[in-house]
């Protein structure tokens, strides 16, 4: 394979730009052709095809987001699409593809296998939400700026004997709140994969009081409730001081954890490997510490499992 293209699509997440880096000198150092390809899908769409040298990625390894920018990109959804996706990257001469993004980037990456182009997708999420490798690129960078401000808002809230409710991204994935939360101390973390009810909350939180705590953290996913209503209920109910935030996009900035930065070069130089075999439709995780790849459908498929082990971990040590 001579000439590849590489792309990120859906949220960005730190640790993409890594990726591309590694992506684009690894395929140059076995003398391929690379190139960047603009907003994800969209721009295969609009042919926007950037020729990449190895000075294109200096100084990226440390930058959060994604040089290439990225977009979810609805017309990638349709059979016309995929194939004016697949005819522009023909006429351009690019046969290979390395998709970096989630699962909906993924069906994308094996449309365009089925329309003979060799496709290879890196898991680049801060979810965490792909069940066939332990740990997607974005998601340790993503934990640690949540713990960062619990441990900021622990300050303040054990300064005035507080409750902070803090919401956290994941609609369906509990992952960032599970795994911020246990690194944080959080009394109590709230994920779409464990139901509760609000009374089980006042309970904890009658316990609470009774063994002593005057102030805690409830980390809540996205997708497990709401700060705002949770603050408005607890208020409504007791008599504690509570003050409720969402982080938001601040979740997915910033500069990338090493464990991301290595995930990022590690996979990237891998895909470019198989790319270089003239190997296709494949993902690419991390399982074990090993570097690995399947079949896209076939890992797509793979239902997702909570570890709900250690969220019972998290229930015992606080
Ligand atoms: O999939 C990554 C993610 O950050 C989710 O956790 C979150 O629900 C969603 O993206 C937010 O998407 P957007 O940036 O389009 O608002």
């Amino acid at each position: 394979m001579k000439k590849i293209g590489v792309l990120t699509s859906g949220g960005d997440a730190p640790g993409m730009n890594a990726a591309i880096r590694a992506v684009v000198r690894s395929a140059l150092s076995r003398g391929m052709e690379v190139y960047g390809i603009e907003n994800g899908y969209a721009g295969v769409l609009n042919k926007d095809f950037i020729p990449m040298g190895a000075r294109s990625v200096s100084d990226t390894i440390q930058r959060g987001g994604t040089i290439l920018r990225t977009a979810r990109c609805k017309e990638m959804m349709t059979d016309e699409g995929r194939d004016l996706a697949a005819r522009n990257l023909k006429e351009a001469g690019i046969e290979g593809l390395i998709v970096i993004g989630g699962d909906g980037s993924f069906h994308g990456a094996e449309a365009l296998c089925r329309r003979g182009i060799a496709c290879i997708g890196l898991p680049g999420t801060i979810d965490n939400d792909l069940a066939y490798t332990d740990y997607t690129i974005g998601f340790d960078t993503a934990c640690n700026t949540v713990l960062d401000a619990i441990n900021r808002l622990r300050d303040t809230m054990s300064s005035h004997n507080r409750v902070s409710i803090v919401e956290v991204m994941g609609r369906n994935c509990g992952d960032i709140a599970l795994y911020a939360g246990l690194g944080g101390g959080a009394e109590i973390i709230l994920v779409p994969e464990v139901p509760y009810t609000r009374q089980e909350i006042l309970d904890y939180l009658g316990d609470f009081r009774k063994s002593g705590k005057r102030s805690g953290i409830i980390v809540v996913a996205e997708g497990a409730g709401h700060a705002g209503e949770l603050e408005e209920f607890i208020k409504k109910n007791t008599d504690l001081d509570v003050k409720s935030i969402i982080l938001g996009h601040v979740q997915r900035g910033g500069s990338p954890s090493n464990f991301d930065r290595y995930l990022g070069t590690a996979m990237g130089a891998y895909a470019v490997g198989l790319l270089a075999k003239n190997i296709g439709n494949r993902i690419v995780g991390i399982k074990n510490n090993e570097i690995f790849d399947m079949d896209i459908i076939e890992g797509i498929s793979i239902p997702r499992k909570f570890n709900k082990k250690l969220y019972d971990v998290a229930k015992t040590v606080v």
